[in-house]
């Protein structure tokens, strides 16, 4: 006997499954079937399709009007982190740039100082609450970095958080090593800060899957960057970079030719670097809401990206400075309006391609599929990142169990 059938659904939403991220023209394509039914066994599919009444089940729910589609997957999260950073508002209100405040020794060091003075419980708690939200969302995988410690005890006390966080709710977490985040006040150099967490790369090893860094003026330079991600890769790490976020280093260049897991930011990327995307499965992991909360008019170039043929995922970017969402529904908007993608592309950028962004396996409810599904109080796929900034989630079920059930009706 099946355990549960949803029945009935107006727009059942099913990104292709691949072996490699979809790219250029395929990211375009999304089997969206009208009128369908999902039928779940044991935690996975084992029907997806057009409108079926030839299974039986403990449990049905009946989805008439909704869609139904994969949980969706945050591929760039800061998740752990201490504090908040509200008054860098008004800051930036007086027209204070995002690296001036770093380099003040606000932004991410003024997150690492809170990061350093919070205990590991009290972190895990104010963790908790936040991926509580993202799955409130609609999200069920989630990469989550580090890079608020900036030093052992503390970049471990971030991952040692993130894995608490996977071991309790039993999700698809990827961990990211992010030492060099910034530079701390009081280090000799960035080459020597740089040495110090390349050092620490064999024993925070058993602990993050991925090791990433931040190329941007005034922190990481080029040169730094690579060899870092060479280090990294030598002990075994798949790599990341947060690239030409504000200035066109040409992180993205460097991400491609070192074969990185994926290359995060690229509103400044170079033609060149961009033209690079066709020939390569490095997953250009765009942050639109970040462009939109640091207040700039210059969007990443999605278009051109996947005119190149590139693979493109789209993700929060959630951190207490730069991008302060965990609702990833919000940034679907944003990628909608400003990074002008259909919404095809929208819908496989936040599943298929941002499980490929960190190597999980989520994102697709084909058969056989893990069944993480959501259930969306909306009319069709396009109504998602129409109506902005709001929860569309209606239930969400993970391994075949509904584990958030929305009503609006008042208490
Ligand atoms: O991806 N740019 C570097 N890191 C984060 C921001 C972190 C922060 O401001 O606390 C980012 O935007
Ligand atoms: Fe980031």
């Amino acid at each position: 006997m099946n355990d549960l059938i949803i029945q009935n659904i107006k727009q059942l939403i099913l990104p292709k499954s691949t072996e490699r991220p979809l790219k250029g023209a395929d990211l375009d394509e999304l089997n969206i079937v009208e009128n369908g039914t999902v039928v779940v066994k044991d935690g996975k599919v084992v029907y997806s399709g057009p409108y079926t009444n030839d299974f039986e089940a403990k449990e049905t729910i009946d989805a008439t009007g909704k869609v139904v589609s994969p949980a969706l997957v945050d591929a760039h999260t800061h998740l752990v982190h201490g504090g908040s950073r509200e008054h860098e508002m008004s800051l930036k209100r007086q027209g204070v740039s995002y690296l001036e405040i770093l380099e003040q020794g606000g932004g991410i060091l003024s997150t690492v100082k809170a990061t350093c003075q919070t205990s590991e419980d009290d972190l895990f708690k104010k963790a908790e609450h936040d991926l509580l939200t993202m799955m409130h969302h609609g999200v069920l995988a989630v990469e989550s970095k580090s890079g608020y410690g900036l030093d052992k005890e503390n970049e471990l006390k971030q991952l040692k958080v993130s894995r608490r966080l996977q071991d309790k709710y039993n999700l698809d977490m990827r961990h990211t090593f992010l030492g060099p985040h910034a530079v701390p006040k009081d280090a000799s150099s960035n080459e020597a800060f740089l040495e110090d967490m390349i050092a620490l790369l064999p024993e925070v090893k058993a602990y993050a899957d991925f090791a990433d860094i931040f190329c941007e003026t005034g922190v990481f330079t080029i040169e730094e960057s690579k060899r870092y991600m060479e280090a990294a890769k030598k002990e075994g790490f798949k790599v990341k970079i947060h690239a030409d976020e504000i200035d066109p280093l040409g992180g993205l260049g460097l991400a491609i030719d070192q074969q990185a897991i994926s290359a995060d930011h690229l509103v400044a990327s170079s033609d060149t670097d961009k033209a690079k995307l066709s020939d390569s499965d490095t997953v250009a992991v765009l942050l639109p809401g970040t462009t939109f909360y640091l207040g700039k008019n210059d969007y990443a170039d999605a278009r051109g990206m996947i005119e190149n043929n590139g693979a493109i995922a789209i993700a929060t970017d959630f951190n207490p400075g730069s991008c302060v969402t965990n609702n990833l529904q919000m940034v679907m908007a944003i990628a909608a309006l400003k990074l002008k993608l259909s919404p095809n592309e929208i819908w496989n950028a936040v599943t298929v391609n941002a499980a490929k962004a960190i190597d999980v396996d989520a994102g697709t409810i084909n058969k056989g599929d893990k069944a993480n599904i959501v259930i969306w109080h909306a009319p069709n796929h396009e109504y998602i990142p129409y109506h902005y900034g709001i929860n569309h989630v209606e239930k969400v079920i993970k391994d075949g169990k509904v584990i958030i059930n929305h009503d609006i009706a008042l208490a």
